[in-house]
């Protein structure tokens, strides 16, 4: 028997790990999934804590036990998949993302984290290792955060971030508040044992579409994510008068709908960037009473305000409640902030890893930031936290026609194995 060669040999048998991820099964549980609050053009609306999203954790933990994987939930409804290691009170590598989407939201946006890491604990499984530290998957309680803003509330809630106390009276736009939707998510899953928030936790490594065109244009497979950009949500409601649109002269309406549009205007003016580096948008716009013939009375819109530069960030921040003031003439206006996060750089150790890792199995990888926010953004807080993006046609995302290819979703899932095996073998002391 030749000795073992201790170059090549682990180098195998990290080979033939990956081997054992199935783009099959990868695939088609995907597309199982996307049943699930499907909508026309291949999209799904499957909103944080709704029918759709409570069918989806059905599903996921159906698959976790039929595997023999422990299944937890904590008390916001965080969905975790546990593979136990040797070491079982080491803290475990986690992985994961988010299963709740957008109202017209595509088939891979957040599932696919989650779905890739349920793959690779299968792969473990199929090839029969055994880890030091437990690996675990979890699917992240509204990560979207456009039924109940802000996002990223189950992320946010098990690292400390934000406290569950100010999630709960949260209301929807039904009038639904979160800490009842809450409440009936956590009854559909009798069977799933609790477990507190914020256990200790060894590294976070999550696998995302990139949801912007860089890898695809690059023509390559893997991205190594070096961070997510800072982002700002505010509410603004401009509080005016309704009146009849034949009767009331202009002069002295207080027209909520006209102060709300001259807001919106200086705003652009002054998020003007000719680097188009500045992400400034206006994503929903209320009015009441909302009929062609009454003046608005009332007008709430959103603001969703991201840069990478945390002082660049801040400035344009600080501009928008002024401005807001400025144009309501005789109306007046209220701006309530959502969500206030700085950027984030991600662990070098973790980026190494997954650099390591898409080398050995000779996927070309690069660096690139992410745009978009994600659960990592805040798990980087409390351990070594990094993300490896795949791509998507055309970087298209938070749109039904959101598409990705069976075989980049599949050499995520691998890369993304090979990290989290480095990860759960690095020593437990
Ligand atoms: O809004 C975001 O960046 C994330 O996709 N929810
Ligand atoms: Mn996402
Ligand atoms: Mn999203």
């Amino acid at each position: 028997m030749s000795k073992a060669d201790p170059i090549l040999e682990p180098l195998q048998s990290m080979a033939n790990l990956a081997e054992r991820v199935s783009q099959e099964r990868l695939w088609g549980r995907l597309m199982e999934m996307a049943r699930i609050g499907a909508i026309p053009g291949n999209g799904v609306n499957r909103q944080a804590l709704s029918d759709e999203d409570i069918a989806a954790r059905r599903l996921l933990t159906d698959w976790a036990q039929d595997r023999g994987f422990g299944v937890l939930v904590d008390g916001i409804g965080n969905l975790f998949l546990r593979r136990a290691g040797r070491v079982p009170n080491a803290p475990p590598i986690l992985t994961g993302s988010h299963l709740d989407s957008q109202p017209r939201g595509g088939r891979f946006d957040g599932v696919y984290g989650v779905l890739a890491g349920l793959e690779a604990l299968e792969a473990l499984e199929d090839a029969g290792m055994t880890t030091d530290r437990s690996i675990v998957t979890v699917a992240w309680t509204n990560e979207e955060g456009g039924r109940f803003a802000p996002g990223a509330m189950g992320s946010m809630v098990f690292s400390g971030a934000r406290q569950l106390e100010d999630c709960l009276e949260v209301r929807d736009a039904e009038g639904v508040r979160f800490g009842d939707a809450l409440s009936d998510t956590l009854a559909a899953t009798p069977d799933v044992e609790a477990v507190d928030f914020n256990f200790p936790l060894a590294g976070y490594v999550e696998a995302h579409i990139e949801q912007g065109p860089v890898l695809e244009a690059e023509e390559v497979p893997i991205g190594i994510v070096t961070g997510i950009q800072g982002l700002r949500w505010f509410e603004v409601e401009v509080l005016g008068e309704t009146a009849h649109a034949g009767a009331a002269p202009l002069r002295g309406r207080r027209d909520a709908l006209q102060a709300a549009l001259a807001a919106i205007q200086s705003l652009n003016e002054v998020m003007h960037d000719e680097l188009d580096t500045v992400r400034f948008t206006v994503g929903r716009f209320e009015v009441s009473p909302n009929t062609p013939n009454s003046v608005a009375g009332q007008v709430v819109f959103t603001i969703d305000l991201r840069h990478p530069d945390a002082v660049v960030l801040e400035r344009l921040s600080e501009a928008v409640r002024p401005i807001c003031e400025a144009a309501a003439g005789g109306c007046q206006v209220q701006v309530r902030e959502t969500f206030n996060r700085l950027p984030c750089v991600f662990d070098q150790g973790v980026r190494g890893l997954i650099a390591e890792s898409a080398q050995s199995l000779t996927l070309p990888a690069i660096p690139l930031p992410s745009g978009a926010f994600h659960d990592a953004l805040f798990l980087n807080d409390i351990c070594p936290t990094g993300m490896i993006f795949v791509p998507c046609e055309k970087g298209i995302s938070h749109n039904p026609a959101e598409n990705a290819k069976p075989e980049d979703l599949a050499a995520g899932a691998r890369v993304l194995l090979l990290t989290l095996a480095k990860m759960a073998a690095e020593s437990t002391r």
